[in-house]
């Protein structure tokens, strides 16, 4: 049995660790070959790929990134995609193939799998965490450490110069950095995509802070969009899964408020340093279970699934209904966090 090995979209904390753990368990208890392909689907595509054995895999856990590589690839927008992926599929000799991505990743695995007879698993991966069916993702808990600690710091030098910082955080169409790393690093004012937001309301908040003599530090995502208006973005540019390139809301929103309430304010983007870097220990952890029950399913020919966390315990669930719908925070929950807002 030889299995193909991918990581699709963009890159997370603990990619290595899922394929640490899929080629440890793999190789030693089902003595499993395996291909690395390279670049995401782009590497199924045309064919480039590298081998993955034990040595391959050594010293990867507590790495970035992913020894694969990564790319936004979309081979159903290929001309013949899907035909060239099944003949390089044939070619290396692989019967089934682990796609390690986020919902565009996982949408190309439930297309193959599904409609064209492609055996795929899949392992849900993204900072966002905003895909549903697993309560957690992998990455997610150390972007918000990151971002937790970026708030801590900013706090300080908030205070000193008396002006407001707002940070911008990562999160397209879902708010769980921001609510997550605003609530654990004390913001005034935290705004997400599900919930656009009234200007006047935040300049409210941030002069009610003022009062209280102290500066306040406003907790924005990228895809959080004014009230009255459109979603702010610095460029249009689209990716090959129809998605706008983000960020540019935070920088939008000191100058408004600025203007509207005439105090200092400076922006602070997070950009890709939340995407970057050693994994926390609860990514690693939550990524090599799910590595570890992958090629459990393979090894069941369990196909068409994508592992899942449940509470403490992996589940396996159709990859299509888990990309079906995001999961996006409920108004309930953004509404208890707001007692801090101001
Ligand atoms: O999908 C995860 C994500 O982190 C989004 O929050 C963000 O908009 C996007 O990736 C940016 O990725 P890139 O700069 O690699 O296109």
């Amino acid at each position: 049995m030889r299995v193909g090995v991918l990581t699709g979209g963009g890159d997370c904390p603990g990619l290595n660790a899922v394929i640490r753990g899929i080629v440890r368990k793999g190789v030693q208890e089902y003595g499993y070959d395996f291909t690395g392909f390279r670049d995401g689907w782009r590497g199924p595509l045309e064919g480039d790929s590298i081998q993955l054995d034990i040595p391959a895999v050594r010293g990867i856990l507590p790495r970035g990134g992913t020894i694969l590589g990564s790319s936004r690839t979309n081979p159903l927008k290929v001309d013949n995609g899907i035909r060239r992926i099944k003949e390089n599929l044939a070619k290396s000799e692989v019967d089934a193939l682990i796609a390690i991505g986020g919902e565009d990743t996982l949408g190309v695995a439930a297309t193959l799998s599904d409609d064209h007879g492609v055996p795929c698993v899949g392992v849900p991966k993204t900072i966002d965490n905003d895909l549903s069916a697993t309560d957690y993702t992998f990455g997610f808990d150390t972007a918000v450490n990151i971002a937790t600690e970026a708030i801590d710091r900013l706090h300080t030098t908030a205070e000193s110069h008396m002006r407001v910082l707002v940070v911008e955080v990562m999160g397209r169409h879902a708010g769980w950095i921001a609510i997550h790393s605003g609530l654990a690093g004390g913001a005034n004012v935290i705004l997400i995509p599900e919930q656009p937001f009234d200007v006047d309301q935040v300049c409210a908040w941030v002069t009610s802070r003022f009062k209280a003599s102290y500066a306040p530090i406003v907790v924005v995502s990228e895809g959080a969009k004014p009230k009255d208006g459109d979603m702010v973005l610095k460029d249009g540019s689209l990716d090959e899964f129809g998605h706008v390139r983000l960020s540019g809301v935070g920088e939008w929103l000191a100058k408004e408020i600025e203007r509207r309430t005439g105090k200092e304010a400076r922006t602070t983007v997070l950009g890709h340093v939340q995407r970057g870097g050693t994994p926390s220990a609860f990514d690693r952890w939550l990524a090599t279970r799910f590595g570890l029950h992958a090629i459990d399913a393979v090894r069941e020919g369990d196909f068409g699934k994508m592992v899942a966390l449940r509470g403490t315990d992996i589940v396996r669930v159709p990859i299509a209904q888990a990309t079906a719908q995001l999961k996006t925070v409920d108004p309930k929950l953004y509404n208890e966090v707001g007692v801090f807002f101001g």
